[in-house]
């Protein structure tokens, strides 16, 4: 069976997070990404957070699958020349460096569109044009200038940030978007274009409720789902909600059996108003369903604090496996805290290909997470992330170059 992005190549020129997790999506549908390295040292991530010396990293390794990787001295004038025959044979140019880096490299978009017209240049910056542009920026800057730390954590603490990489694979995520439409309007106008995703953008667009809430803190200055009502003070800002549901529906995390010594043994536990009455069933609060004061969305909002706590009481007394499956069997909305211990564990993420074990030459096997975008016409099939330069010499033959050429060039220190 073919892939949906067949026939697409990708100039990879992308180190980190945020660039890779994008061209590995790209991969995963088909696309020939091929990365380029600066020869002896590649993406930095190779060498950071080692678990085996001298082995690339899984940080590395689980950002790079289904790639191929050349090393080019990009700054060395022949090191240019093939990169200007690769600009010429790909259709997309992914880059995640530093701001200007590309133009101090002399790749200029008006320079990549002299060599090729059709070619898309895709980039992930911090931020987008305005007084931070010319900032670096990793992952917990694009979450604290995006709106999510300071919307993240208790009333009672500091901001905080979340393990979800929002910043980085989040941003990859919508670069992706972006290159996959652009291709496409590509087939209109045989045009590339430029495409932009910066790393503030991304993540304020993943905390699109949090400005829909500041307006609405603005016009009523409170909030009823959140933890501050009715006792707490609001200020002009949006304040940090705890686990409350950035939803309609109140919800908030409870222990569960077995919390005392077991940190994950918790639920999440969303009051949805539609299955209340059977919510009040299954805790042993069968009055809560008439009585006046907790029978509506309205007037259970400032006891939500006690009525969780009624809840846990039940939760409590179970474990949240057993909890889930007695919840769910009355449509009850609830979610295990899962340990990444559990879900690397799972076998149905394992069936899915959410999960999968790959092999590697120098690290032997490893977990990664697959792709989780699923196309019926186009399955995904991880492959390991390439050795540096593995591939310099096949591409540079597809590129046209003799081997006594390719051999010139090492010499030169160009590739
Ligand atoms: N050959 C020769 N030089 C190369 C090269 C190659 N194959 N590949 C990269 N370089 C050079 C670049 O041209 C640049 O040189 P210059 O500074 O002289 O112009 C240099 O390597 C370093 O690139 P840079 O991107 O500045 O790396 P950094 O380690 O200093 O910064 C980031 C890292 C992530 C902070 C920065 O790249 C950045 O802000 N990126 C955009 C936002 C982003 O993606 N952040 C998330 C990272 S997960």
């Amino acid at each position: 069976m073919g892939k949906a992005l067949d026939g697409v190549r990708i100039l990879d020129f992308t180190h980190v997070q945020s660039g890779p997790t994008c061209t590995q999506l790209l991969a995963w549908f088909g696309a020939d990404v091929i990365k380029v390295e600066r020869a002896g040292a590649g993406d930095i991530t190779r060498e950071q957070l080692r678990d085996i010396p001298d082995v690339d990293s899984l940080y590395f390794t689980m950002l790079n699958h289904n790639k191929r990787s050349v090393t080019i001295d990009t700054k060395h004038p022949e090191g240019k020349q093939v990169l200007e025959a690769l600009i010429q044979k790909c259709d997309v140019l992914v880059e995640n460096f530093a701001p200007g880096a590309l133009d101090r490299m002399g790749f200029t978009w008006e320079r990549i569109q002299e060599l090729n017209p059709r070619m898309i240049v895709a980039s992930v910056k911090g931020f987008g044009p305005g007084p931070y542009e010319d900032c670096k920026v990793y992952e917990n800057v694009a979450q604290c200038a995006g709106g999510a730390a300071s919307t993240t954590g208790f009333d009672d603490g500091p901001p905080v940030v979340t393990g979800a990489q929002i910043g980085d694979s989040g941003t990859g995520l919508h670069l992706a978007l972006g290159i996959v439409t652009a291709l496409y309007q590509r087939t209109q106008t045989g045009r590339g274009q430029r495409v932009l995703a910066a790393m503030q953008d991304g993540v304020l667009n993943l905390c699109r409720v949090k400005l829909r809430d500041q307006q609405r803190l603005e016009r009523t200055g409170v909030m009823k789902e959140y933890p501050q009502y009715p006792n707490g003070t609001f200020g002009e800002a949006v304040p940090r909600a705890g686990n409350a549901s950035g939803g309609g529906q109140p919800g908030w995390i409870l222990k569960c059996k077995g919390w005392e010594t077991d940190p994950n043994a918790y639920i999440y536990f969303i009051t949805q108003a539609p299955v209340w009455v059977k919510i009040c069933n299954v805790i042993g609060k069968e009055e809560w369903a008439t009585d006046p004061d907790y029978a509506t969305p309205a007037a259970r909002l400032p006891r939500l604090k006690e009525i969780f706590a009624e809840i846990e009481r039940w939760t409590m007394t179970k474990t949240k496996f057993e909890a889930m499956q007695i919840l769910n069997k009355y449509d009850i909305p609830c979610g295990p805290i899962l340990s990444m211990k559990e879900i690397a564990e799972e076998p149905s993420l394992r069936k899915t290909g959410t999960i999968v074990e790959v092999d590697h030459p120098t690290r032997g096997k490893y977990l990664t997470v697959g792709n989780p975008i699923k196309l019926s016409d186009s399955p995904t099939e991880v492959t390991r992330s390439p050795l540096l330069g593995e591939h310099t010499d096949e591409v540079m033959a597809e590129l046209g170059y003799s081997p006594e050429q390719i051999s010139a060039l090492r010499t030169a220190g160009a590739i």
